[in-house]
């Protein structure tokens, strides 16, 4: 017997219809958004609206992308701008390193590259910020290169018209090929354009619009009316049962103002957010719920920051427990609260890991759904809403 290459079972498996793309060219012609940075084909406009759009929806995007054009116009205003002016016009949008890079990216191709973005998919990978997705929007948008995108709307668009029966992460190689297979050589841009649209606003994740979609008729999901399970989902993962305490550390002693002990990030399920002290509960249940004083000062001993940092915490007393998931962890909390005794006097003013943070970084870095759902813990045994935050 003899075995294929894989590249041939790999080809043999892609849907290479070109009816496909002509649909869904139509389709977009006809039903296309209006969206400011579709007016242009210059590489930096197109280039400045791919990263703000990623994570961000095109409502959100529209507005900042105008401000951001007015006030930088081209590679070269952007490059010779200060981070601060950068940041600033971002404020609201989220995920800062887009902007750092975006400009970092601005000054290498203003350097390198004389201010003209690269035609080079390899050049354009080497700018900060630019990755396989961003690069292949930008080329095929303003150069009509023939580099198909995928994003995780065209990743569900085609796990759908192929009837992909593996989850999408385990197939990326496959989806980047069968994009290419299907992707228009004559409107690349569009073509990729019209992917993502579909994905955004027709074939979405749940209920999809199979009503309104322009090439429902080459999906094999649709077709063998099972739209419903695709894309695959991916594999579980054993859950696993943690039981931790967390910890409300009040500052009482400035005035009328009540504030929280935060840190950032330090923990290992919840990195980059600003979130309470958190230790493993040594006893665990049945008697983590009812510790007593020396109980809850043994476990606020083993978060060991406190000592580094000076801090001195009692008066403990125990809210109740809220559970919490992350990925495949169940988590139950015990949420118990302290009063800080004595700190030294600069803590809130350490911006790096404890408590008091610009109001940037906490846009930046976003408060953990974990705290929100503690506090409203604490609101309800409490009757009120007491804390401010230094963040
Ligand atoms: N998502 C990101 N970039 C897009 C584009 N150019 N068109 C539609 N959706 C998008």
């Amino acid at each position: 017997m003899t075995t294929q290459p894989r590249n041939e079972r790999l080809e043999d498996a892609l849907v290479r219809d070109p009816e496909i793309s002509e649909q869904l060219l139509r389709w977009y012609d006809q039903t296309a958004r209006d969206l400011p940075w579709r007016k242009s084909s210059d590489p930096y406009a197109i280039w400045v609206s791919e990263i703000m759009l990623q994570q961000t929806r095109v409502e959100t995007v529209r507005p900042y992308y105008t401000r951001f054009l007015e006030r930088f116009p081209d590679v070269f205003a952007l490059a010779s701008a200060e981070e601060e002016d950068v940041l600033s016009l971002w404020s609201g949008l989220g995920y800062y390193s887009r902007a750092r890079n975006l400009r970092r990216g601005a000054g290498v191709v203003a350097e390198t590259h004389d201010g003209r973005f690269p035609r080079s998919r390899s050049e354009a990978l080497a700018i900060p910020g630019i990755g396989p997705y961003t690069s292949a929007a930008i080329l095929s948008i303003a150069y009509e290169l023939p580099f198909a995108v995928v994003d995780g709307n065209v990743a569900r668009v085609l796990a759908r018209v192929c009837r992909l029966d593996v989850p999408l992460q385990r197939k990326a190689s496959f989806l980047e090929a069968q994009a290419e297979a299907l992707l228009s050589k004559e409107r690349p841009g569009d073509h990729n354009q019209a992917m993502m649209e579909l994905g955004a606003t027709v074939c979405v994740p749940r209920d999809p619009r199979c009503d309104l979609c322009p090439i429902g008729e080459h999906c094999q999901a649709h077709v063998d009316g099972v739209v419903d399970a695709y894309p695959s989902p991916p594999p579980r993962k054993e859950t696993v049962a943690l039981e931790l305490v967390l910890f409300l550390v009040v500052d009482r002693a400035v005035g009328a103002t009540e504030r929280l002990l935060l840190e950032r990030g330090n923990w290992p399920l919840i990195r980059h957010l600003w979130i309470p002290p958190i230790v493993e509960s040594a006893g665990g249940p049945p008697d983590s719920s009812d510790a007593g004083q020396q109980g809850w000062a043994n476990a606020w001993n083993r978060w060991t920051r406190h000592r580094a940092k000076g801090l001195e915490v009692g008066g403990w007393s125990h809210l109740g427990s809220i559970r919490h998931s992350i990925t495949h962890h169940r988590i139950r909390f015990q949420v118990v609260e302290g009063t800080l005794q004595s700190a030294p006097s600069d803590l809130w003013a350490t911006r790096d890991d404890l408590t008091v943070a610009t109001e940037r970084a906490r846009e930046e870095l976003g408060r953990s759904s974990l705290l929100t759902k503690a506090l409203a813990l604490r609101d309800r045994v409490k009757g009120r809403k007491q804390l401010e935050f230094p963040i």
